[in-house]
């Protein structure tokens, strides 16, 4: 296989941005996710890949239930500021209002959906682990168009 094809070929796949969140004891853990798709109807499942050395990683594992908070179009900075380490002050993660859902994960005030889910299977194979998640609670807050990875020029995959 070549690699500069692999890379380009499977960069021609399309996501969403999300920014992921859990609860494991008192630790709150959180971090922008794109490699997340649903995956069942009946029960509706989600799966989402995780970063081995992430600090997401141990606290869903931990936690068995994690949050996706689904971005608006706008909302290109709120994507930015959770791909760095979480700072928790208050009532806010790094820097952004925030309140527990019914799983205890944290839910983004400004996020206009949001998922909550519970952990059927984990995968830890490569350098991500896969999460399939049963959605057990969700939220639309209002009407709003999702962040497309495409348009934030960005790309994580290759
Ligand atoms: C464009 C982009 C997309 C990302 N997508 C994922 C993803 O799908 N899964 C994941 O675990 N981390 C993803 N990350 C990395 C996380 O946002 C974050 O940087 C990583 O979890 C490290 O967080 P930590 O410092 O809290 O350990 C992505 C980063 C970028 C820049």
């Amino acid at each position: 296989m070549d690699k500069d094809v692999k890379k380009k070929v499977l960069r021609q796949i399309t996501y969403g941005m999300y920014v992921m969140t859990a609860k494991a004891g008192e630790e709150l853990a959180s971090g922008t996710v794109n490699w997340l798709s649903q995956a069942s109807f009946n029960p509706p499942l989600i799966m989402v890949a995780v970063k081995g050395d992430s600090s997401l990683q141990p606290a869903v594992a931990k936690a068995k239930t994690f949050t996706v908070n689904v971005l608006s179009a706008s909302q290109k900075q709120v994507a930015e500021d959770f791909f760095r380490p979480l700072k928790v002050e208050g009532n806010k993660m790094s820097g952004h209002s925030f309140r527990p859902g019914a799983n205890g994960a944290p839910v983004l005030d400004e996020a206009y959906c949001h998922i909550e889910c519970k952990v059927t299977d984990t995968i830890a194979r490569g350098d991500h682990t896969v999460y399939v998640a049963e959605v057990t609670e969700v939220g639309q807050a209002r009407d709003d168009k999702p962040l497309e990875m495409w348009h934030t020029g960005w790309f994580y995959g290759g």
